[in-house]
């Protein structure tokens, strides 16, 4: 069975065009900040938030290893997405993932919280331009299993 992740990606990468700017709203190990860095190429840019330095710095490394230089880290809550992302990509952005849960190799009590997750999802919804894509896997095995999917889904 394809994995959530390489299906969100699959989809990302039918709609997302080069030249493209993106939103990683859970950078974490920075697979999925790298694979927008590759699909929207050297002329996009990408913006990567996660509330963990260190999750900022494995991206970093990821990004380096990569040759990707065109991603803005931000360390913030994703909850503040709507400030943190400049107003000008309103109704531009290509796609906005969002990959919730805790930090693999990190602390697993630091989860996404369906509260700011909601709130980023609902300003992310501005950014996107027509026909842009937004990707939210959520998995099971940590203590906001069930709550994450229903709340981020119903509001
Ligand atoms: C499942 S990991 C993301 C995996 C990542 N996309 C990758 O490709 O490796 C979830 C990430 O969400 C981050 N996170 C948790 N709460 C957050 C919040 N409120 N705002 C932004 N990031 C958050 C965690 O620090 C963790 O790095």
């Amino acid at each position: 069975m394809t994995r959530l992740t390489d299906q969100a990606h699959e989809r990302i990468a039918s709609i997302l065009k080069p030249g493209e700017i993106a939103i990683d709203a859970t950078a974490g190990n920075g697979h999925d900040t790298c694979f927008l860095c590759s699909t929207v190429g050297p002329a996009g840019k990408v913006y990567a938030l996660d509330i963990q330095q260190t999750a900022l710095e494995q991206t970093a490394d990821q990004l380096a290893q990569q040759g990707c230089f065109q991603c803005e880290l931000i360390c913030c809550d994703h909850g503040l997405l709507q400030e943190v992302i400049p107003e000008q990509h309103r109704n531009r952005i290509g796609a906005i993932m969002f990959n919730l849960g805790y930090l693999p190799g990190g602390d697993h009590a630091l989860i996404t919280q369906p509260a700011s997750t909601l709130a980023a999802v609902k300003a992310a919804v501005n950014f996107l331009r027509p026909g842009g894509i937004m990707t939210i896997v959520a998995y099971p095995g940590h203590p906001g299993e069930l709550e994450e999917p229903k709340k981020t889904t119903t509001g």
